[in-house]
């Protein structure tokens, strides 16, 4: 193998091929493209090469590694006009660094990690209110929207803080749902468990009501004088001469702005009940489970097993699949701020079923695939599909659906031939992967690496032209003889070889993931070809291709799937932990249950070192 070519593997590849370059090679990268402005007197910027120069420094200086990495991964050093190293050269050395740092920290072994304080996000609140008062009203709709940390996911703690419009907001909502909640017979039966009657002093009703209320509230247990700041605020208002009832859920508002509440503050078995919970079902943990955290029973593997699986065939985890889905694969966005041309797309943006059915597609995909248990690859290529009578029109597939209710989102078995297996044949996918009026085989390309495979391409270099600019009177090109013309140029070859080719192949799906034939008149060209030199066409091609690289994507889906399930970043140590789960998901086949059981199983997830087992 020539050595860039080599290189081009090991960076794609990670590990798995393995020969990693020796600390010597990398010094000598290191005293070539940073000594210069780094070391003897110079040591600009407060680094000096200096400070990793022995393998010790791994240990010793991490931060400096990490610093050095990211400059250079980031393509921020060397600067400009510096000698510059060639982008294999610079991934390959980055992923050297990369591995030789988790080797440091997984001499360790497996840790917990961190476990930050966060509170509940916009749709854990919604649906922890709901469940909590029996409503079914989207009481968060007021409330800010929250930012993505960590590995995506609006539940990174990262960003979970409490701003004052917050805290101003989380007032109003609580008064809205408790009013809401007071009028609505279901509501009043949960809430209202005791009355004042013969025996029974109004105060005496108010504190039974909290026993029943609070705990649930909080997620764990609740002492007696942790209730008398409740009952404090029923006494007062009771003595302006509020009747018994309006006074009970004027307390209990005050329970929902609870710092209890709104942070995810429970500890020892109870905490793991509501980070699994919170997981799999985007909510506050039902009595079962809230039982067998009581009993101590909950923190043991064949218990955990057991409520994995009963807690995805219950209908919530339809809240995990959809937060976890739209938002690794960006599809939340779909039909909002990522609209599709109406003019060029007229079916499309007046069809609201066909909308829905489109973005909600591989979210029902991956829960079925869930429950059935079936192999996590089906994201890759998969005989089956989720199938509606629009999706069926929409994407030209006949599917066997069945016959009494064929506008309903169903598993179905894909018809030969149909080139519609996993994700990368989904219309919402496509969609969310291409410009409102054109597909963009760069766009898909980059999205392809970062959300499948999990090796992002560079962010693109400053003042780049955008491709819609073209000299006047020239003739008109497609957007892949512009794309050529920039491959032609070696600084732009560098990215775009990589980025390009799987996009290519992705090309007979127009813009909203219909199949084409034609573009502009003419067949469409779905041949690339890998910066390696391989050539491949088309979308059936461009799967086995991704088939290859399925450790690559199940690290990556491991990865985001911890980092969702823990509701924080990763950090380099909780690799180690990563490692364990896709050796462990491989060994089973890559069955798509077993992954969440080993991230549910994981230490990181069982929480406090000393309750492992
Ligand atoms: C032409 C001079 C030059 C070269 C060559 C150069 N740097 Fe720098 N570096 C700077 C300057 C100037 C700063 C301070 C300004 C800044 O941080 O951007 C700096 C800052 C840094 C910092 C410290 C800032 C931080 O993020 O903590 C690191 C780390 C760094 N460079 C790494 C490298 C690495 C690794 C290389 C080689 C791949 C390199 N530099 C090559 C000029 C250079
Ligand atoms: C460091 C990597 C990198 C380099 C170098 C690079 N690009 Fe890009 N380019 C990207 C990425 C990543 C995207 C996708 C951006 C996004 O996600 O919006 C992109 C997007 C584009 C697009 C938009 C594609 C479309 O369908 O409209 C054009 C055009 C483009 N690059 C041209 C160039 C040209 C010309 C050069 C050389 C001068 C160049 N790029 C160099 C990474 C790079």
């Amino acid at each position: 193998m020539k050595p860039t070519l080599y290189l081009y593997f090991f960076a794609v590849a990670g590990c798995i091929l393995a020969e990693p370059l020796r600390f010597d090679e990398a010094q000598g990268f290191l005293k070539n493209y940073c000594g210069g402005c780094h070391s003897g007197k110079a040591g600009v910027g407060g680094f000096h090469l200096e400070k990793v120069k022995d393998k010790g420094s791994f240990a010793a200086d991490t931060h400096s590694w990490v610093r050095l990495k990211t400059r250079i991964e980031n393509h921020e050093m060397p600067p400009k006009g510096a000698p510059m190293p060639s982008l294999d050269a610079r991934e390959g050395f980055a992923t050297w660094v990369d591995a030789e740092l988790k080797r440091e920290a997984c001499s360790l072994g497996i840790t917990v990690g961190p476990r930050p304080l966060r509170r509940l996000n916009r749709d854990e609140y919604t649906a922890t209110v709901q469940d909590l008062l029996d409503i079914h009203l989207d009481i968060g709709a007021g409330l800010p929207a929250d930012g993505a940390g960590g590995e995506g996911f609006d539940n990174a703690a990262e960003t979970l803080f409490l701003s004052p419009l917050h805290s101003e907001k989380y007032l109003e909502t609580a008064k809205l749902a408790m009013d809401f909640a007071a009028k609505e017979y279901k509501s009043r039966a949960r809430i209202l468990v005791a009355k004042p009657g013969p025996g029974v002093t109004p105060e005496m009703a108010a504190r039974r009501i909290l026993q029943s209320f609070v705990p649930r509230a909080f997620r764990r247990p609740v002492a007696d004088a942790e209730l008398l700041p409740y009952l404090e605020l029923f006494r007062a208002s009771r003595s302006k001469g509020e009747e018994f009832e309006p006074a009970v859920f004027f307390m209990l508002r005050a329970v929902l702005v609870s710092p209890n509440f709104l942070f995810r503050m429970e500890q020892g078995e109870y905490a793991l009940a509501s980070r699994l919970s919170y997981f799999l079902w985007g909510s506050l943990p039902d009595e079962l489970i809230f039982d067998l955290a009581r009993d101590k029973k909950l923190n043991q593997p064949a218990v955990l097993r057991a409520l994995v699986d009963r807690m995805l065939r219950n209908d919530r985890s339809q809240n995990f699949a959809q937060r976890f889905i739209e938002q690794w694969l960006h599809t939340r966005d779909l039909g909002g701020d990522k609209m599709p041309d109406a003019k060029l797309f007229p079916q499309y943006a007046k069809d609201e079923d066909l909308r829905g059915d489109i973005r909600l597609q591989p979210v029902y995909f991956f829960r079925e695939m869930l429950i059935r248990k079936v192999s996590i690859l089906n994201l890759l290529d998969s005989e089956f599909t989720v199938g509606t009578s629009h999706l069926e029109k929409h994407m030209g597939v006949k599917f066997p659906l069945d016959p009494g209710r064929r506008s309903q989102p169903q598993w179905v078995k894909l018809p030969e031939g149909s080139k519609r297996g996993g994700i990368l044949g989904m219309p919402a996918v496509l969609a969310v992967s291409s410009y409102p009026y054109r597909t963009s085989p760069v766009l898909r390309g980059a999205f392809i690496l970062d959300a499948i495979l999990g090796t992002p391409p560079p962010p693109p270099p400053p003042n780049v032209p955008p491709l819609g600019e073209e000299k006047a009177g020239a003739a008109p090109k497609s957007v892949r003889e512009r794309l050529a013309m920039h491959r032609a140029d070696a600084t732009c070859a560098g990215c775009h070889n990589r980025i390009d080719p799987m996009g290519f192949a992705l090309e007979n799906y127009d813009s909203v993931g219909r199949w084409r034939d034609e573009d502009g008149g003419k067949p469409v060209d779905n041949s690339a070809e890998m910066a390696d030199g391989r050539k491949f066409a088309g979308p059936q091609e461009l799967r086995s291709v991704l088939m290859e690289k399925r450790d690559l994507f199940l690290r990556n889906l491991t990865n985001k799937l911890l980092g969702y399930a823990l509701g924080r970043g990763l950090t380099l140590r909780d690799s180690c932990t990563v490692d364990a789960i896709v050796e462990e998901v491989k060994q089973n086949n890559y069955s798509s249950s077993k992954l969440i059981e080993a991230i549910v199983l994981s230490a990181p997830f069982r929480g406090e070192a000393e309750t492992i087992k």
